[in-house]
This record gives C-alpha cells, sequence and structure tokens, in this order.
C-alpha cells in the first residue's frame, strides 16, 4: 500500500519524538513493502516564528490532502502572549475542526512493566487499569462564540457553549461502537444537574443506548467522574463525554497509569484519515535533551495503522516492540526506575525498531 503521512512535528518535544516515530514507520514501510510518504508542514510555535501564523493555509491544505496526520505537540510559553487568533493551539483546533475529527480516543492504560510509576495506591493500581476516553472533539465551549467586552467599566467575558443532537449522537454511537469490541460497557460523564447541553447530552445518549442493548449503560456527573477515575479506575472501560470534560478527565486519566509519555491518541471522524498524537504536551522544559519519551508518538503511529491504514499486524508488531523493549529493562527518564537501564530518546526508538 501507498500512504501519505502528512508530519507536523511541531514545538518543544516535538520534533525529537516525532523523528522517531518516522524511523518506525519507515521500518514497517520496508518490512511490509509499503510506500509510506511523509509531507512534513509547519505548525504551531515555529510556524508563528516562521510565517508569522500558528497554521499557513498551506499547512491546513496538505492535512486535508493526505491519509492521515501524525503530530507531536505544539505550544510553549515562548508563545503564551501572542495574539488568541494566531495561537499554537489555535493550529490545532482549526485541524481537528477543519478536517471533522469530532471522535478523540484516549486510552488508559497501565503497563504492567510500569506499575510502580502510578501515583495511586498498589491495592487500587493491581485491580488493574484499562479504560478509554472517548472526547467529542469539535463542539461544546471549545468552538463556542466567545468575547471580552466593557459594561459599567468593568471586563465582561463570555464562551458560548453549545451542543447539538446530531453532534451528540454521532459521539454517541463512536462510544457504543468502540465499547463492543471491548469491554461492552459505556459510562457518559455529563453534568446534567446544571447545564442544559449536559442535559441533552444525556438525552442522546440514553436514546443511542437502546440500539445498543449489548452494552451497558450508565451516567455519572463529571465531579464524580473524577473522583471515581482515582478511587476505583477498575469500573471503567469506555468514558465518553464532552470537549472540555473529556480534556480534564483524559489528562487525569493518563496520569493514573504514571506514564503520561506512553499514551498514543487518535481523532477520528467519518472516513479513515485521522490525525494521531501523544497525549503529552510539548514539554519545553527537556526539549533539545534527547531524553523525551518517544512511545507515546511511536504508539501513536501503530494506532494509524490500525485504524486509519488497515494494517493491523503491523500495528501490532510496533506494540509488541515496545512491549519487549520495556521487558528487557530499557527506559526513558521519566519511567526510569531502579535497576534498569537508561536510554536517550533516539536510543529507544533505535531498540524498538532492533526488537520489530
Ligand atoms: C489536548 C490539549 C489541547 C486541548 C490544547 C493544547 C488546545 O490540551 O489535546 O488535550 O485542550 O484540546
Ligand atoms: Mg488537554
Amino acid at each position: 500500500m501507498k500512504k501519505i503521512i502528512t508530519i507536523i512535528k511541531g514545538d518543544g518535544i516535538g520534533p525529537e519524538i516525532v523523528t522517531e516515530a518516522m524511523k518506525v514507520i519507515n521500518t514497517i514501510g520496508k518490512r511490509y513493502h509499503h510506500e509510506f510518504i511523509f509531507q512534513e508542514i509547519a505548525a504551531g510555535g515555529n510556524a508563528i516564528d516562521q510565517y508569522g501564523t500558528s497554521l499557513p493555509k498551506e499547512s491546513l491544505e496538505k492535512c486535508l490532502n493526505c491519509d492521515s496526520v501524525l503530530l507531536g505537540a505544539v505550544g510553549g510559553p515562548k508563545w503564551d502572549h501572542v495574539d488568541p487568533s494566531i495561537r499554537p493551539e489555535k493550529a490545532l483546533l482549526t485541524i481537528r475542526s477543519e478536517m471533522g475529527l469530532y471522535a478523540n480516543l484516549r486510552p488508559a492504560k497501565l503497563f504492567p512493566q510500569l506499575a510502580d510509576a502510578s501515583p495511586l495506591k498498589e491495592s487500587i493500581v493491581s485491580e488493574g487499569i484499562d479504560f478509554v476516553v472517548v472526547r467529542e472533539l469539535i463542539g461544546g465551549v471549545y468552538f463556542g462564540k466567545r468575547s471580552t467586552i466593557t459594561e459599567n467599566d468593568e471586563l465582561i467575558a463570555r464562551d458560548e457553549m453549545s451542543y447539538s443532537e446530531h453532534e451528540i449522537k454521532r459521539i454517541a454511537k463512536i462510544a457504543f461502537e468502540t465499547a463492543r469490541k471491548r469491554g461492552k460497557n459505556v459510562i457518559s460523564v455529563d453534568k446534567a444537574n446544571v447545564l442544559d447541553t449536559s442535559r441533552l447530552w444525556r438525552k442522546i445518549m440514553e436514546q443511542v443506548a437502546k440500539d445498543y442493548p449489548d452494552v451497558n449503560y450508565n451516567n455519572m456527573l463529571v465531579d464524580n467522574a473524577a473522583m471515581q477515575i482515582v478511587k476505583c479506575p477498575s469500573q471503567f472501560d469506555v468514558i465518553v463525554t464532552e470537549n472540555m470534560f473529556g480534556d480534564i478527565l483524559s489528562d487525569e486519566a493518563s496520569m493514573i497509569t504514571g506514564s503520561i509519555g506512553m499514551i498514543p491518541s487518535s481523532s477520528l471522524g467519518d472516513g479513515t484519515r485521522g490525525m494521531y498524537e501523544p497525549i503529552h504536551g510539548s514539554a519545553p522544559d527537556i526539549a533539545g535533551q534527547n531524553i523525551a519519551n518517544p512511545i507515546g508518538t511511536i504508539l501513536s503511529a501503530a494506532m494509524m495503522m490500525k485504524y486509519s491504514f488497515d494494517m493491523a499486524e503491523e500495528s501490532e508488531a510496533i506494540e509488541k516492540a515496545v512491549h519487549t523493549v520495556l521487558n528487557e529493562g530499557y527506559r526513558t527518564t521519566d519511567i526510569m526506575s531502579f535497576g534498569k537501564t537508561k536510554v536517550s530518546c533516539s536510543e529507544m526508538g533505535d531498540l524498538i525498531i532492533k526488537y520489530l
């Protein structure tokens, strides 16, 4: 097969981790006789520096004309004070929205080799952590109207949050379909005791749930969900929630696994073209030192192969190689523990290739 992959290295550690993932993709290409063509684009803070905007028009066009996008990370304190309309994050939001990627899947899975890295008690971790947050990605307060105005001599800021039936229905379907392939258990998270958007969310979720009698379905309020994720994470299989709740809960979910650097994510819409990225940020504090963990990005490439390219075998080969490297005791700084062998970002990439 021939696949065009748009590459966004981004800012901070982005270039280092994406370089390792590209090495892995190239190796898979040779091994399985696929032609992977990379088209690299500028987006994020580096694009602001170079072009005065975080997403040049040609960059967006290349995202819309490819088979999938692989992204490292964008943003950093250097661009904290630029105009909101060109902020690095704006590039990400525009790409998500223009590509129609409404379903963001963020797995929270404990690597048994790294169980002691979890901040949770052993008695909780030993029950297992293996769930996925299905986050609605192109609606809600992230994409509502916003304004800051002056009234009676003071500033007032507004952010509008809205959801329409069709937006809720399509993400509900993704959640139930995902659960069918996993533990057949969906928990929809909302704030229906306060918000109208949540009341509609719950109503539609309950309707869609009727089409999936084989999947267990429950609602949970978001504050309770935040608590339950640290108290008893083993109860979760699929959490489906709106954009901002999903942003917050998915960070919490990844943290409890103890290895935020290891977690990939996929963002998909109605077609097979998606965007894949590790869930961690650009980590400017360690950028350029070759010590970042490239595994989250490498596993994102594996997800791309499975979900967008229908290459299950290739995807599993990458996952297996990652497990072997961990079993052999190799660790990047963020997951290092006593008695293990510390390796750099590029050495980790090389090791994964060696075990492929
Ligand atoms: C994420 C990030 C983004 C988001 C930021 C960078 C805009 O936190 O992908 O979770 O809030 O969606
Ligand atoms: Mg986030």
